[in-house]
């Protein structure tokens, strides 16, 4: 007995040596773990149960029947982050580049199979080369699988991916189906094609960086959510993401002990707007103000930076945030704002996070640019996200909220639930400028009129109480009482039930 046991013990170790010592000190040299340092990183201690450890592939061609190793270029299994269960698969860069085989697939589409019917997270850490290139359609029929997994399981469980490695093919258009990538900078690139296929295709010639790394993905393309500076940085935060989310459209949101009370009044929020309502402020003062602990995980930080989005917690409970930022293009919405506001409205629809918008929008962007870019529709799509969302949807409109990026930005008549607005609020079509200037087009050369007519129309519509009376806003509220209106708006929407006509599903303009 001791023998078959000795037996296993060796077995195991030579699984888990991957792809040998040598290629193992050359992830390290490149600043990488490995496959199995990652997973040990990202999930509590002695969590993780691994699975198919013994799996290898059955290719033959290419010399390939002569260098079959254990687990094939996949790490998979399932563990624990801080208690609650997810899934985690890591592809081992040290074992043919952790590219992707018929078996390798199988392992995978396990996974995602168990994690979809046991309604936890999966979350896949990418190091790979995409299909491998000796199993030809074998390969790329696994992907097929994957790819299906994805699809089905969008909206069901979260779906997270990191990127650690140079990422190509089939490794970059999974998780491009997944909710949320992460990169790490400088170690890791996303491209369908690498630099080499890039030069003789366009003979255009590119580094790896500027193709496809972090720099590009969490700026230009907005392919990625965020960038870490390392491994560790990517799988600690990763931990701290999953606290927020909860683990299945079906589950309610994490729970967590709340430090800080919500009973607190913030009075430096009284003075948080300018005197001068053309002078910015930063909206994530008041974010940070406003949620337990001034704990905020946000998403796409780095692009579209006039629209902030991402998540904390009110009371130990789970909100997704949405909030015009005003230090940037002064918070108007762009398509880039329209997109990215979008995604993360209905990822929070998904999975019955409620959102709390904080708004001061001067309009949408105008111009060629953004009208040759489709505004139209990539406004729309945050029109669509807001209007078909059933969460609870509580808002906040601290300056100005004018035409049709009002009406957008979570207001009553999309089924807002509830809508307070600072006394420094303006809701109007336009700004008293704009306005005057087109109402009295006429008086436009004479200067002491239509400034005149700018003030009357500023006394008129340049505050919150035009829309109070209609009551599109359900109260006025002291800019020090936000926590606290904002904390029990959401507890009394605890068991909010809404929903949408049947359908199957909806055609949100792409
Ligand atoms: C088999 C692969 C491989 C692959 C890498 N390797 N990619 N083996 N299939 N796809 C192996 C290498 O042979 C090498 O083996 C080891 O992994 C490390 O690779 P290197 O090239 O030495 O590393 P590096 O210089 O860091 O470059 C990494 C890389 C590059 C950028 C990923 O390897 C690369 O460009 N690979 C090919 C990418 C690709 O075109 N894949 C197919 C995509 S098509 P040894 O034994 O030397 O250690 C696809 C279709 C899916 O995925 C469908 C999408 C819709």
């Amino acid at each position: 007995m001791h023998e078959i046991l000795e037996k296993l013990d060796k077995r195991r170790a030579n699984a888990r040596a991957g792809g040998g010592q040598k290629r193992t000190e050359a992830q390290h040299a490149r600043g990488k773990l490995t496959a199995r340092e990652r997973i040990e990183l990202l999930l509590d201690a002695n969590s993780f149960e691994e699975f198919d450890i013994y799996v290898e592939h059955r290719a033959t061609e290419f010399g390939m029947a002569e260098t079959r190793i254990p687990g094939d270029g996949v790490v998979t299994g399932w563990g624990t982050v801080n208690g609650r269960v997810v899934y985690v698969f890591a592809k081992d860069f040290t074992v043919f580049g952790g590219s992707l085989s018929e078996a390798h697939a199988r392992k995978i589409t396990k996974l995602q199979d168990m994690a979809l019917k046991n309604r936890a997270p999966i979350i896949g850490l990418f190091d790979a080369g995409g299909a491998r290139i000796q199993e030809g359609v074998d390969a790329l029929g696994g992907y097929g699988e994957v790819f299906q997994r994805n699809v089905l399981s969008s909206g069901v469980i979260p779906q997270i991916s990191v990127i650690m490695g140079p990422c190509a093919g089939g490794d970059v258009y999974s998780p491009a189906m997944t909710d949320f990538i992460f990169m790490v900078r400088d170690t890791s690139y996303m491209f369908v094609t690498g630099p080499d296929v890039v030069k003789t295709v366009t003979n255009e010639t590119v580094t790896a960086e500027e193709l496809g790394g972090a720099s590009v993905h969490t700026t230009k393309s907005s392919i990625a959510d965020k960038g870490f500076d390392n491994d560790v940085e990517a799988l600690l935060q990763m931990r701290r993401l999953i606290d927020f989310l909860p683990s299945s459209n079906t589950a309610d949101v994490p729970q967590l002990p709340q430090l800080d009370s919500a009973e607190e009044m913030v009075d430096s929020l009284d003075t948080l707007i300018p005197t001068n309502p053309n002078q910015p402020y930063d909206m994530k003062e008041l974010i940070l103000k406003t949620v337990d602990e001034g704990d905020f995980f946000e998403i796409q930080e780095a692009h579209a930076r006039n629209i902030i989005t991402g998540f904390a917690r009110i009371k130990g409970r789970t909100v997704g945030i949405v909030a015009n930022q005003p230090t940037v293009l002064a918070g108007v919405l762009d398509s880039d704002a329209g997109r990215k506001g979008a995604r993360f409205v209905r990822f929070c629809d998904c999975f019955n996070i409620p959102i709390i918008s904080f708004v001061d929008v001067p309009g949408f962007l105008p111009g060629t640019a953004q009208e040759y870019g489709g505004l139209i529709k990539h406004g729309a799509k945050l029109l669509f996200a807001y209007a078909e969302a059933t969460v609870p949807k509580v808002t906040v409109i601290t300056r100005k909220a004018y035409g049709g990026a009002y009406v957008v930005m979570a207001s009553k008549h999309l089924r807002g639930d509830i809508n307070y607005a600072w006394p420094t609020a303006e809701i109007a079509v336009m700004g008293s400028k704009g306005a005057a200037e087109i109402i009295y087009r006429a008086e436009l050369s004479d200067k002491d009129k239509i400034a005149a007519r700018i003030k009357d129309y500023e006394d008129r519509f340049a505050n919150p109480f035009v829309a109070a009376e209609r009551g599109f806003l359900d109260d006025v509220i002291m800019p020090h009482s936000t926590r606290r209106r904002v904390a029990r708006a959401l507890d009394m929407l605890r068991a909010k039930k809404l929903e949408n006509p049947w359908k199957k599903h909806d055609n949100i303009p792409l």
